[in-house]
Order: structure tokens, then C-alpha cells, then sequence
């Protein structure tokens, strides 16, 4: 029996302007560039494990046995790029305070593309990795990264990638993240962007407001002015949730607590806190703020929200393989 192993963890990330979109569905070339920053709090450890006595791919989730259907056709991927042909079993292991209903596409894709691409003999660039995670997940492109990374659009295979802006964030930013819902959500990222993209009569001037998004973000990131980044990511996830009430069938990720959520951070905003917020394919809220307010703000959202609904988060590292299990 042969057996080829690595482990390796991955953080996840939150979008502060968005993709939602692609151009290519097959090989996740999306409309247009985006940008993240990634969390410290929430990551996935995963082990691959290429193993000559198996007669296919198995997949563990928190010790759990799933389908391994989406993660097979990965793999393969992997086995074309590199003389591996063994099937693997793929254990995981979300590591998300409370079962947060954050666990993200991205946290998982960019550990299996570490773990997977070394445990098929693969020494992979960041840039390499970079794509190969896209290939399982969009925003998986840039977990690859810690900090700030961009997600460069590009038109092939070849030169969509993410690269790092700000990999050691050095000033004062941070989110809270608001649990509304722990549940699966009933359409998926996949499913929304492709209607959207289909449907929405708002989605050219998605692409082109968002590229201006884009430039003023990393020039807000440069400036380390949290004020401008807030304001444009939270008017960026607007937009994109806008798309979603404008497809048709119409949709939307927002529940009522969500709508809460929001206001007490615009009435923070009122009140002269530096705050702001987002959301993704989902009802949960992200706000994003300094350190030095987030009591503040945590005070005031607890006037609604049980301690346990949220939870502080700050910049965290890219992914980087770790001690085998
Ligand atoms: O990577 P996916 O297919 O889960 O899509 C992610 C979409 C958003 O989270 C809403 C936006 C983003 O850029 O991460």
C-alpha cells in the first residue's frame, strides 16, 4: 500500500466588494475583479490523503461521511496536473465558534488545494494555488492570501488569480459579525449570481460601478481610511443585494433580523461611530469597524442580539500547511 499525505489550513474571507457573476461558469472566470479581507477566527483544516488501496475519493466533514462528488471532480484536477493517480480521502474540519452559519466555500477550497496539490507532489506557487482553489470555489481565489487580496478578473485560466494588497494589516480594522441564521441557505451563491447575471436589467452597471468600487477601495486600503473603505463596501453589497430583488424571480438573503441588524449600525453611524456593514449570500451581518469602538458597537447590537450572536473577528493569516493528524 502506498500513501502520499498533507495537511493544511485555510481562513476564510468576506468580500468588501463583491463577485457576483461569471463569465465562465466552468472554469470560474468571474465578471468582475473583487476584493476581501481574511478573518482570523474562522478557518478549515484538511488533510489529503492519496492512498493505492482505495477504489474512490472519500470525503469527511467534521468526522461526518458526505458526498464526494464535488470534491472528487477537484481532485481530478489535481491528479491531471501531476503524476498522482491514487484516490484520496479528504478529511475536514470547519472550525467556526458556535457552528456561525459562516462556514464558507473559501476557507475549504483553498486548504484542499494546499493539502491536495502537496500530497500529489505538487510544490504549487501561490499564484498556482490561487487558481487551482478558484477552480472549486470563486471566493476560495483569494483565501490563498491573509489580509487584504484582490481577485484579478482576467479572461483564461491562466490570469485569474488573486494577489495579495495588504497581507499584514497594520491598523485598526476589524468586523463583528452578526449570526442570524444558522441554516443552509435556500439558494445557493452559485444559483443567485447565475440568475442575476441572466435576468437582472441592473447587472451591466453592476460590473461598471463596481470596478470604480474597486479603485477606491485599494486606494482607501493604501490610505488605511476606514471611513471611505466602510462606506464603499457597504454600498457594494447593496448594489449586489439590489441585483437579486431586481432578477426575475426575484430574491433576496435578507431576513428581518438582518434589516435590524443594519439599522442599529446606521443609527451608530448617526451617533458619530465609525461603522459599516455587509452581507453575502446569506442573512448574517458583517460590520466593519475599528478596534477601539467595538464595544461600543457590541453594547448596542446586544440591545437585540444575544452575546453568542456575535462575534469579533480580525484580519488573519493566508493558508499554510500544517502538522499532519
Ligand atoms: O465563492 P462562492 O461561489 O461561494 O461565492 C461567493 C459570493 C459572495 O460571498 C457573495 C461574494 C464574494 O466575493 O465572496
Amino acid at each position: 500500500m502506498t500513501v502520499q499525505q498533507a495537511s493544511a489550513r485555510a481562513h476564510t474571507n468576506i468580500a468588501l466588494i463583491k463577485y457576483w457573476g461569471k463569465k465562465d461558469q466552468q472554469l470560474i472566470l468571474p465578471m468582475n475583479g473583487s476584493l476581501s479581507l481574511t478573518l482570523d477566527h474562522f478557518y478549515t483544516d484538511t488533510t489529503v490523503i492519496f492512498d493505492s488501496s482505495l477504489k474512490a475519493d472519500q470525503f469527511w466533514l467534521d468526522d461526518q461521511k458526505h458526498d464526494a462528488a464535488k470534491i472528487s471532480q477537484f481532485l481530478d484536477l489535481v491528479r491531471q496536473h501531476s503524476t498522482q493517480r491514487f484516490f484520496a480521502q479528504v478529511k475536514s474540519y470547519n472550525h467556526v465558534p458556535n457552528a456561525a452559519g459562516l462556514a464558507s466555500s473559501a476557507s475549504a477550497f483553498a486548504a484542499l488545494a494546499l493539502a491536495a496539490s502537496q500530497a500529489a507532489g505538487l510544490n504549487l506557487s501561490r499564484q498556482a494555488l490561487s487558481r487551482l482553489a478558484r477552480r472549486g470555489s470563486g471566493s476560495a481565489t483569494r483565501s490563498i492570501y491573509g489580509g487584504f487580496a484582490e481577485w484579478l478578473p482576467g479572461t483564461t485560466d491562466e490570469d485569474s488569480y488573486a494577489v495579495p494588497l495588504q497581507e499584514y494589516v497594520d491598523w485598526d480594522i476589524e468586523m463583528i459579525a452578526v449570526i442570524i441564521n444558522r441554516q443552509q441557505k435556500k439558494i445557493s451563491s452559485r444559483q443567485g449570481m447565475e440568475r442575476v447575471v441572466e435576468t437582472s436589467p441592473y447587472y451591466p452597471a453592476w460590473v461598471k460601478s463596481t470596478q470604480a468600487d474597486l479603485l477606491a477601495a485599494k486606494k482607501a486600503i493604501q490610505g488605511h481610511d476606514l471611513a471611505t473603505l466602510g462606506e464603499l463596501a457597504e454600498s457594494n453589497a447593496l448594489k449586489m443585494h439590489a441585483l437579486n430583488l431586481s432578477a426575475k424571480p426575484p430574491f433576496s438573503y435578507f431576513e428581518p433580523q438582518s434589516l435590524v441588524a443594519m439599522r442599529l449600525v446606521e443609527k451608530l453611524r448617526a451617533r458619530g461611530i465609525c461603522c459599516y456593514y455587509t452581507l453575502d449570500a446569506g442573512p448574517n451581518v458583517k460590520v466593519i469597524c475599528a478596534h477601539q469602538d467595538s464595544q461600543i458597537i457590541k453594547k448596542t447590537l446586544q440591545s437585540v442580539f444575544a452575546p453568542d450572536q456575535l462575534i469579533e473577528v480580525f484580519p488573519g493569516p493566508g493558508v499554510q500547511l500544517i502538522n499532519e493528524k
